[in-house]
């Protein structure tokens, strides 16, 4: 598959199959993931896979009980670990505080190329997955037992689809993108 058509037919998958996603198409894309660029290559993503139905309706609640986050047979929980930039200490971080403000906005740009990539490699798959970021960090801290030097991403639902989007709009390409020069768009 080409990028270009993986950029060009991806869609948000709320409903799936009900099949378990197998173990190597799941490896397949997390080490997508895995290889994704970060800044001075720090690397800070970290993900959970999880599979049962318990954290799995626990992760729903925490989502504002989203309906279609219940039903995916498959959820990937992405991480971001402040160590990997401030390395290992003494207690625990937070890295909510105003002190690791920078930080965490230089680990949020890499998880989410990270986050990216799961996505696109799963499409090319066959897999289905859904961004979800409705959910506060408390909440999902709580509901998956998250310590708190590490930053909550995103969850993704992934499944093989039972359903066919149609493509969302999107701004024109002559409306988003300036030459040389910066234009309000
Ligand atoms: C960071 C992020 C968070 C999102 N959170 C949710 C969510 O909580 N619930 C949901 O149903 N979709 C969520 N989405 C999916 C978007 O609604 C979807 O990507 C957008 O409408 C464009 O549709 P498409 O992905 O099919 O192109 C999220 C997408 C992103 C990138």
């Amino acid at each position: 598959m080409k990028v270009r058509e993986a950029a060009q037919d991806r869609r948000s998958i709320r409903k799936y199959k009900d099949i378990p996603v197998e173990k190597d198409k799941i490896e397949i894309m997390l080490d997508s993931a895995r290889l994704a660029p970060s800044g001075s290559n720090t690397q800070p993503a970290r993900w959970m896979v999880i599979q049962n139905r318990h954290t799995i309706h626990r992760i729903c609640k925490a989502c504002r009980d989203q309906p279609f986050v219940k039903e995916a047979p498959l959820v990937l929980v992405l991480l971001g670990d402040l160590s990997c930039r401030l390395g290992e200490a003494e207690g625990e971080r937070d890295i909510l505080s105003d002190q690791y403000r920078e930080e965490r906005e230089r680990i949020i740009r890499d998880c989410a190329i990270s986050g990216q990539q799961m996505v696109l490699q799963a499409f090319e798959l066959g897999i289905g997955t859904c961004w979800v970021g409705d959910f506060t960090q408390l909440s999902m801290r709580k509901a998956l037992n998250i310590p708190s030097d590490h930053y909550i991403l995103a969850i993704f639902t992934a499944g093989y689809p039972d359903e066919k989007p149609s493509p969302r709009q999107r701004h024109s390409l002559k409306s988003v993108v300036c030459f040389e020069e910066f234009k309000r768009k």
